[in-house]
């Protein structure tokens, strides 16, 4: 069973999404907002019907519907108006995530917990210190995001479809994020060698920018990358694919950092988080990468401190 909490942009087009995966017959939409994830999952379930898929949909205002879950997804919280960084969230969505961190925590225990809510590298912190559980079990979505923006961005200039471009984007997921041209790949030659320094600064430039242009374009903030980011994801976790996706996790040692959550290369299967990939980072590289570190840093300093530990 998959629980998605909120049921917003974010949460609704995951359900969706994950329609047509068929990873699991059941997934429950949470939410506060009474009738709204009821109403959701009737339609959700009208789809399913149409596309003769095995997945069926409830919609519940109690958290003890999730009981029994083995995944959870976390898209409650305030979303990013246009002109508002992603920082400017993180009071109000401290406060949130630690609270849904208890009901999750009291009626799924055992699951492996994946959180959208922005600043996502602060709220993922906030969420593996309320729920204490190991930190394979707590990811931070966004990588999948930012790298597949970047992969996109590159395959419009080299004529190559994106998902012929191993993607790498590290750090924040935020205006901080660090993208990685010269280590992403094509087949085993560098994308660098595929373009231009405009173009790398092009690439690099639209990939951080992305989610602040959905925003400013259309008055709220990116939903069917996200879906799509997500549903992927669960597929490999519940079918314990082991494929390698970019996530924020908990690093302890790892790139030369502790005690944060920033965006790496991870494998993801049936125990969430099973193994981090350590890229070999030159000295400049890896100056970039403890650059977006510290703004990271920088969004938990934001946090009031009742939610850090
Ligand atoms: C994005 O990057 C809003 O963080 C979200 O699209």
């Amino acid at each position: 069973m998959i629980t998605i909490i909120g049921s917003g942009r974010v949460g609704a087009t995951t359900a969706f999404a994950l329609l047509f995966f068929e990873v699991d017959n059941e997934v429950v939409l949470i939410d506060v907002i009474k009738n709204l994830p009821q109403g959701e999952a009737v339609d959700l379930n009208h789809a399913a019907a149409i596309l003769g898929k095995s997945v069926r949909y409830r919609g519940s205002n109690d958290y003890k519907d999730m009981e029994g879950s083995d995944l959870v997804i976390v898209t409650a919280g305030l979303a990013r108006k246009p002109g508002m960084t992603r920082e400017e969230l993180a009071g109000k969505n401290a406060e949130i995530v630690a609270s849904i961190a208890e009901q999750i925590k009291r009626y799924a225990p055992n699951s492996i917990v994946i959180i959208t809510t922005n600043p996502l590298d602060a709220m993922v912190y906030v969420l593996y210190k309320k729920l204490g559980f190991p930190r394979n079990r707590v990811i931070g979505f966004s990588g999948v995001l930012d790298s597949n923006r970047m992969a996109y961005y590159a395959s419009l200039l080299v004529g190559i479809a994106p998902e012929s471009i191993i993607p790498v984007v590290l750090g924040q997921h935020g205006e901080n994020m660090y993208p990685v041209p010269e280590a992403s790949f094509i087949y085993g030659k560098p994308l660098t060698e595929f373009i231009t320094k405009e173009q790398y600064d092009d690439i690099v430039k639209k990939t951080v920018q992305a989610g602040a242009e959905i925003t400013s374009l259309r008055g709220f903030s990116s939903n069917w990358g996200p879906a799509a980011g997500l549903a992927m994801m669960v597929d490999s976790i519940k079918r314990d694919r082991k494929r390698v996706f970019e996530a924020s996790v908990y690093l302890d040692g790892e790139y030369g950092v502790r005690d944060v959550f920033a965006e790496v290369p991870v494998v993801l299967g049936k125990n969430g988080v099973e193994k981090i990939i350590e890229l070999k980072l030159n000295d400049e590289q890896r100056k970039k990468f403890l650059d977006s570190v510290e703004a990271i840093k920088r969004n938990l300093a934001q946090v009031p401190p009742q939610f850090l530990s």
